[in-house]
């Protein structure tokens, strides 16, 4: 006997559990079916975001940087501390118990929500007509196998990490995104191939934490996804704070032995490099997760990447299939694929959503934090766009010096016919938070002008946002 739902997720990340929250407000029945087990068995939803990404690597960037803090600024403002110590496994304690509150969270809101939940590995068993039957094959404490019987089913079974050839993550010294986030003591010697947005923040943590921190990038530009002025500004904030970076580099060969990792590669310049870590780091990028699902059977068409091909509105090629999140193209975040799972409920529910991949806001949460939205300075010179840019330092910025952090600048790039705002680029304190900015004024249509007319609260890092739309005209006030 089946269980009948109008709607069936696969995978509960922000995509899955999201599109299931929807389906559910919109009156369908739904069930959403996840694999993940906690170390005692109970289930573990969230997905990648919640158990090895998102929240607990903030949760140990927020801890490293009170370290940091407390070892090296508090003496400016006047606080005096003995002696500063960090306690690793209490550290990595605190992220366990956010991460296990995070799975508490939705499992309630599941049942909130009326979702019904299965804990388990979930595949397309049969088709009847434009119905599909799944199996639930049990994981973690789930005894029962399970089919179910949907009119719609959601694929968001997100993505695992990328090893680099003849060197599989062992956890123990090559570490995917999870063994970087459950050390439980700090590396001396802590390599990271990939200097991309895990390589980055996990540098930054480890390193603020103690470990000599050795970033090889394959790439000759440095993180060049980003404007290329953060970028720069990025390269010199990171080495002054004693990140090595080595872009250009071929990996040749990773060797482990019981105590160490020796890295042989390639410079820049072709010479033969070999370095041994305590640790080391891939984060290479992602690969979709699709196997499992019986994709092949029921004929579901990947892509050349493996991801799941959706249309413009996340629709597979078989009736009633959607796919969502890391499984499919665009951008790995987790905000997009909340932003897809919405609009596939609502597109089940017959209304027009729209995702638009030009207002999704990216950052990385190092120290300075990095973040933008829409078009960078040199897109736009690809594209032979006519632009103006304004650009404003926290330097020059009351609250940032009240804080004391003063480092980088907050730059909008807008259309010099129009000036409606291509684009926010942001590197400094709050950028996460700043560049929301950026994305209301792209979502809105507004104009530079409009940005540098709205009255900003004083004293506060938004006042930078401000002046820099004024700079674009060249009316900065406080500078
Ligand atoms: P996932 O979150 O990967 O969830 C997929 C779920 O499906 C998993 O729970 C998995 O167990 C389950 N599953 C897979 N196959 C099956 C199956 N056959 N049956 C049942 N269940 C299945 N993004 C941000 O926006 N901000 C950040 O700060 C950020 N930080 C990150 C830090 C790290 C270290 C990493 C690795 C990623 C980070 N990301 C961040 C990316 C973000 O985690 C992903 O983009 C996001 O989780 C994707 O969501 P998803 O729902 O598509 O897939
Ligand atoms: P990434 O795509 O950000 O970076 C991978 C880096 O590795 C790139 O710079 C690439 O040039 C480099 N690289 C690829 N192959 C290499 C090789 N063989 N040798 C050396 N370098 C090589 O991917 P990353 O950091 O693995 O993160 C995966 C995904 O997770 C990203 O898509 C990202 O969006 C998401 N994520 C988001 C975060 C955020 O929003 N703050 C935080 C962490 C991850």
């Amino acid at each position: 006997m089946s269980d009948v739902f109008d709607v069936v997720v696969i995978g509960a990340g922000p995509g899955g559990y999201i599109a299931a929250i929807r389906a559910a407000q919109l009156g369908f029945s739904v069930a959403c079916i996840d694999q993940a087990a906690r170390r005692d068995g109970k289930p573990a939803p969230g997905g990648t975001c919640t158990n090895v990404g998102c929240i607990p690597s903030k949760a140990l960037l927020q801890s490293s940087e009170h370290f940091d803090m407390a070892r090296r600024h508090l003496s400016e403002h006047g606080i005096a501390i003995k002696s500063v110590a960090i306690d690793i496994p209490a550290m990595i304690g605190r992220k366990d118990k956010i991460v296990g509150q995070t799975n508490d969270g939705i499992l309630y809101l599941f049942k909130k929500n009326k979702i019904r939940f299965y804990q388990g590995r979930g595949a397309f068993s049969t088709r009847d007509g434009n119905r599909w039957t799944l199996t639930v094959a049990p994981t973690g404490i789930a005894k029962e196998t399970a089919t179910l019987s949907a009119q719609h089913v959601i694929v968001a079974t997100g993505s695992s990490p990328r090893a680099l050839p003849n060197a599989p993550f062992d956890n123990q010294y090559v570490l995917d995104n999870e063994g970087a986030l459950a050390m439980q003591s700090v590396p001396k010697r802590f390599g990271i191939v990939g200097a991309g947005v895990i390589g980055l923040e996990m540098g930054s943590l480890w390193q603020r934490l103690g470990a000599e921190v050795t970033l090889l990038e394959a790439l000759p530009d440095f993180l060049s996804v980003a404007d290329d002025a953060v970028a720069k500004e990025a390269a010199k904030q990171f080495k002054a704070q004693g990140l090595t970076i080595h872009t250009g580099i071929n990996i040749e060969e990773v060797k482990t032995n019981d105590k160490e990792v020796k890295v042989h590669y390639r410079d820049s310049k072709g010479a033969e490099q070999n370095v041994v870590f305590d640790k080391l780091v891939v984060s290479i990028g992602r690969v979709p997760n699709t196997q499992g699902l019986n994709a092949e059977a029921v004929g579901l068409k990947l892509d050349e990447r493996g991801a799941i091909e959706v249309d413009d509105c996340c629709r597979a090629n078989l009736p009633n299939v959607w796919a969502i999140g890391d499984v499919v193209r665009g951008p790995m975040l987790a905000h997009k694929a909340e932003e897809e799972g919405n609009a596939v409920a609502e597109r089940i529910a017959g209304q027009k959503p729209h995702v638009d991949f030009n207002t999704i806001p990216y950052v990385i949460y190092t120290s300075p934090e990095i973040a933008w939205v829409g078009k960078n300075e040199q897109q736009l010179k690809a594209e032979g766009a006519d632009y103006r840019s304004g650009r404003f330092p926290f330097m020059a910025n009351g609250r940032a010096r009240a804080m004391g952090d003063t480092r980088g600048f907050v730059k909008w790039l807008a259309d010099a016919q129009t000036d409606c705002v291509l684009g926010l680029h942001i590197i400094g304190p709050c950028a996460s938070e700043l560049i929301m900015e950026g994305v209301i004024a792209i979502e809105f249509g507004a104009s530079s002008e409009d940005i540098a007319r709205i009255c900003h609260a004083h004293p506060t890092l938004a006042e930078a946002v401000k002046e820099a739309a004024l700079a674009i005209d060249g009316r900065t006030l406080n500078l």
